[in-house]
């Protein structure tokens, strides 16, 4: 069978990359969707169903190893490279941030080169609102002009990694967009994470551990709003071009866990208060006007939808592990 468009995905069995490949690889039968994924530990199979689809294949490949994604690229030619691998979690960053520097800048930048010299009509970045730093209670929302001010070194390695993808752009004239985007929240997202890892611990009858007096306040975002931005951008963006991607949906952490104690029937003797991580950011906000202007985007699910979909997905397969 032969495909209009082969879509070389990375870090597809992670939250995010998962839920891209179950939206479209259906909705796109005539593109051949090849996922490369180092499974790491954020990565799961049965996050997944679209594994026996003719126009899907996976690689387990490492993006740090120019030689296996080499023999990636000559075996598919990708037209669209769509980067999602990365080492995520802020908290593994603190202890360990080395991996993320591999990862997240020379793996990103292993694909730029490899794009670059197979010609591939589409690289696209998927990146972070963290790159931006941090905000003060009453600054504006973060724009595509604001400074890159990374505070950990997740974020700076996204940062980092953005940059090489501007370089390539403006030095290769490599075919490329980025997208930052805010906090995601939704189903297949590793249990260590905010909102999964709370709702399975107080379903468990557990305290959920709050950083700072619950104070920090992030922009949610469900996940196929951000899914369906990306794949706007891979249709209609403008090569060369950075869009950001927010939810419309500031919270302070503690309204997340008030919501939540609410939907597993939790009071607030559940919240045990825990000293602040080092360098946490204190306020992300996304300004979307750039891309609902541009490209007439908008998120569709609001908080509410939106939780209460991502509820529905975990509660059985949390209440399954406790029966296990
Ligand atoms: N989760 C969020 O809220 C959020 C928000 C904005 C942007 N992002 C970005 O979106 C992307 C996906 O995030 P996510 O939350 O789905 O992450 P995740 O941690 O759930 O998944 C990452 C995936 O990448 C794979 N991976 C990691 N290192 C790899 C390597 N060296 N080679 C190949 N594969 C590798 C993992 O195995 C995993 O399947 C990341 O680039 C992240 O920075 C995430």
């Amino acid at each position: 069978m032969t495909f209009e468009k082969q879509i070389l995905v990375t870090g597809g069995l992670g939250f995010i990359g998962s839920n891209y490949l179950n939206k479209f690889v259906p909705l796109y039968p005539d593109r051949l969707f090849i996922n490369i994924d180092a499974e790491t530990y954020a990565a799961d199979h049965d996050n997944l169903t679209i594994e026996n689809a003719p126009n899907y294949k996976f690689s387990k490949a490492d993006i740090r190893d120019l030689t296996s994604l080499r023999t990636a690229f000559e075996q598919y030619r990708p037209s669209v490279v769509l980067n999602f691998a990365a080492e995520t979690h802020v908290d593994k960053s603190i202890t360990g941030p080395a991996l993320f520097i591999e990862t997240n800048i020379l793996g990103t930048h292993n694909l730029l080169t490899l794009s670059s010299e197979f010609k591939s009509s589409r690289f696209h970045q998927v990146s972070t609102d963290e790159v931006y730093g941090s905000l003060g209670p009453d600054d504006s929302a973060f724009t595509t002009d604001s400074p890159l001010l990374p505070n950990s070194p997740y974020s700076a390695s996204k940062a980092s990694a953005d940059l090489l993808v501007r370089s390539y752009i403006k030095t290769f004239g490599l075919p490329a967009t980025i997208s930052r985007c805010s906090n995601n929240y939704g189903p297949n997202q590793d249990q260590t994470k905010l909102i999964p890892k709370f709702i399975s611990l107080l379903l468990a009858g557990a305290k959920v551990p709050l950083y700072a007096q619950g104070e920090n306040v992030r922009d949610w975002i469900f996940v196929e709003d951000h899914i369906d931005a990306i794949d706007l951008i891979l249709q209609k963006g403008e090569i060369g071009k950075t869009y950001n991607i927010g939810g419309d949906c500031e919270l302070k952490n503690i309204e997340i866990v008030k919501k939540l104690l609410a939907l597993t029937g939790r009071d607030e003797s559940f919240i045990e208060y825990v000293r602040d991580r080092p360098g946490h950011d204190f306020r992300y906000a996304i300004d979307n006007a750039e891309i609902g202007k541009e490209l007439d985007w908008k998120p569709k699910y609001n908080f509410e939808a939106g939780l209460a979909k991502t509820f529905e997905f975990y509660r059985p397969k949390i209440e399954g592990q406790k029966h296990q």
